[in-house]
């Protein structure tokens, strides 16, 4: 249930991070006074609604760089950037963010998952755009304090939803030519979420894009805000002819499948073989990463990161989207031109998508112990 206190804003606070965890503690009237604008009534909220839209949450983290370093970080109520017209995030487009979860396990403890992979990640989108970095440990306490200021906002375990949080670091200060940003700002708020495709465990229909989401030796690989202004034409166009998204082709030759949308491509071959593809402007999936290991050391599948051409899905009898919004959402048909080639059912999910599913789900929020440094605890 979403509430508007519009008309009695308070000033937004920011607070040191210890002082955040004492005021939970012990004075929560006062770190609850000042929320603003919009609050999610997190006692009386129906958690099986949930989508994946914006919603605001009581805490985020905000860092700034300027004359070479970054400072120590605060955690604001303020959800507002207030950023000089010059920014090189507005113009040409120096920006890169991340996506990962906090789950809430059967015990009431909080999990991340592989909350380092996205730190490495993101200093690699920083290094191809010329960005300063975060280290992986800064990354990582402040993804932790994120989750613990808005706890409350943590599906319940069970639910099927988590907390999506998103790192972002973008290019601010004056500046106008095509150069590095004199200052920048990294930031990480979180959404509480639910299925990102409507229907979540249940396959979906994508269609062959002719559009490219990035060039070959471009930035496909980084997770850059431009990669995904590029999708958003394609995307429309797929939902306007009722697919959940678009499959994207390889940018040099368009024979070969690289991306489902926002998540990477896998498919089980009928002799049981996990594949997926390899190209350098894949975004190299956490996800998909953690499926190849999961599919060879708990399934016990062969695996294959290699080409996929578009015209041998007959050869497979699952597929789906993988990614940490999508979760493992089962692939019913893909269109292309004018064929429509249909994997295991447009209605129920394959045995081995199941147990991927399953195996990786249960990781994720505790039931299953999972390789060694997999899972982050929060508390
Ligand atoms: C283009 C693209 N591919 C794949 C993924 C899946 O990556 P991950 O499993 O790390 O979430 C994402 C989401 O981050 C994405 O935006």
């Amino acid at each position: 249930m979403i509430v508007s206190t519009e008309g009695q804003r308070p000033r937004s606070k920011t607070l040191p991070f210890m002082d955040l965890q004492a005021q939970y503690n012990h004075a929560p009237e006062s770190a609850c006074s000042h929320r603003a604008v919009i609050v999610m009534d997190t006692d009386n909220f129906d958690w099986s609604s949930l989508g994946f839209d914006y919603i605001k949450t009581d805490y985020r983290y905000l860092s700034q760089w300027k004359d070479g370093s970054w400072d120590d970080g605060v955690l604001t109520e303020d959800n507002t950037l207030h950023i000089s017209e010059g920014s090189t995030a507005l113009h040409y487009g120096q920006q890169c963010f991340e996506g990962l979860k906090a789950y809430r396990c059967k015990d009431g403890s909080i999990n991340l998952f592989r909350p380092d992979r996205n730190a490495i990640r993101m200093q690699q989108s920083c290094a191809r755009l010329l960005m300063p970095e975060i280290p992986t440990d800064v990354f990582v306490e402040a993804c932790k304090k994120v989750v613990l200021a808005n706890e409350r906002f943590i599906p319940p375990y069970g639910s099927g939803g988590a907390l999506y949080l998103r790192p972002f670091l973008i290019g601010v200060g004056d500046n106008i030519g095509v150069h590095p940003a004199p200052q920048f700002i990294f930031s990480i708020f979180c959404v509480p979420v639910g299925a990102y495709f409507k229907g979540g465990m249940k396959p979906v229909n994508f269609m062959v894009s002719s559009y490219d989401r990035a060039a070959p030796y471009g930035t496909g690989a980084a997770k850059v805000g431009g990669n995904y202004a590029a999708s958003l034409l394609p995307n429309k166009e797929a939902h306007e002819r009722e697919f959940a998204d678009c499959i994207y082709l390889d940018p040099a030759t368009h024979t070969k499948i690289e991306e489902v949308g926002s998540a990477n491509f896998f498919a089980i071959t009928h002799d049981d073989v996990f594949v997926t593809p390899y190209s350098p402007s894949i975004l190299p999936s956490i996800t998909k990463y953690s499926l190849l290991e999961l599919a060879r050391d708990y399934l016990g599948l062969a695996t294959q990161e290699t080409d996929v051409p578009i015209t041998d899905l007959d050869q497979y009898k699952e597929a789906g989207a993988c990614g940490t919004a999508a979760v493992i959402t089962p692939i019913g048909g893909i269109q292309y031109k004018d064929d429509f080639h249909v994997f295991y059912s447009e209605t129920d999910v394959g045995p081995v998508t199941r147990r991927l599913y399953d195996t990786l789900t249960s990781i994720q929020v505790g039931d299953i112990e999972g390789p060694e440094g997999w899972v982050v605890k929060v508390k």
